[in-house]
């Protein structure tokens, strides 16, 4: 198998047989099945606003690599706040993903949808002529890849099939955020790349590729995060209830006054354009 793809990474998504819009969710933000509602509500939000930020202004024809089962996608679509204006080409979406099983739920997903279609593929080959999308959209699938070369030929891969001045949106996970350092040094946990970067480390490597940032926006300010999955008493109060209250007032008042705390963010998206 090509060095570039994980054996391991696509049995997993291959093996995800459970079904279901709940499930769906869980599944694409990696929860377990006793996840709070709480916590069920939040990822609801947090797609809501990451498919905004990825979508927001696309026209022409988008590339969703790695699309999973097709829930960023999906709800751009649907979203009312990304509207196609009329003097604006249609949005077409072709969602792509390694993982036959989560292309067939996407594209089960988005049965009767004419702006959709799918594709088998991986981000380090793409099946694409050059220069052929408006606009790629990359989410959750940078940091799942094996090693920093992937990343780098993923990132050439996107640069390949973007007409001039073409967008691409990507993300990744911080590894200056304060989460993610509680994790190396309290838990010490492996925090490394492609999956944990500094935002001048993927800055870096997106300028190698051609690119030059627009915009970013961060996701995820709590402290604590997924531990609190083991707390004992959360049925009975649960903390993460509150720093979720918190979090998501940083990001959706704080936020859009102050741009720069976006870097702050455990989970990164960053807009750039092909120069
Ligand atoms: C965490 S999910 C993200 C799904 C979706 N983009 C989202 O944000 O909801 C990661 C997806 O990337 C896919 N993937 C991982 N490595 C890939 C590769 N080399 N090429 C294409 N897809 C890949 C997996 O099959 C999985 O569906």
């Amino acid at each position: 198998m090509d060095c570039h793809l994980d054996p391991e990474e696509l049995e997993f998504w291959e093996s995800q047989k459970r079904c279901g819009e709940e499930i769906d969710l869980k599944l694409a933000r990696d929860l377990p099945d006793d996840t709070p509602d709480f916590i069920l509500k939040m990822m609801g939000d947090f797609e809501e606003d990451a498919a905004e930020f990825c979508f927001s202004g696309a026209e022409g024809l988008v590339l969703d690599a790695g699309c999973g089962n097709g829930n960023l996608l999906l709800r751009a679509l649907k979203n009312k706040k990304i509207p196609a204006k009329p003097e604006k080409r249609a949005l077409q979406v072709i969602g792509m993903d390694f993982s036959a099983n989560m292309l067939c739920r996407a594209a089960l997903r988005a049965k009767g949808n004419d702006r959709t279609g799918f594709l088998q593929g991986s981000v380090t080959d793409l099946p694409f002529q050059d220069q052929s999308f408006d606009r790629v959209i990359s989410s959750g699938v940078l940091t799942c890849l094996p090693n920093t070369g992937a990343a780098a030929r993923a990132l050439q891969e996107f640069y390949r099939v973007l007409k001039p001045e073409g967008v691409l949106v990507v993300d990744f996970f911080s590894r200056t955020s304060h989460y993610t350092l509680i994790r190396k040094h309290l838990f010490r946990e492996t925090i490394k790349p492609p999956e944990y970067v500094s935002p001048s480390e993927f800055n870096r490597a997106l300028e190698d590729a051609g690119f030059s940032v627009l915009a970013c926006r961060g996701f995820d300010f709590k402290p604590c995060q997924g531990y609190l999955f083991l707390n004992p008493w959360r049925r009975v109060i649960d903390p993460g209830y509150f720093q979720e209250k918190l979090s998501r007032y940083l990001e959706r008042k704080v936020l859009p006054r102050q741009p720069g705390l976006n870097l702050l963010g455990y989970r990164i998206y960053v807009k750039c354009i092909k120069k």
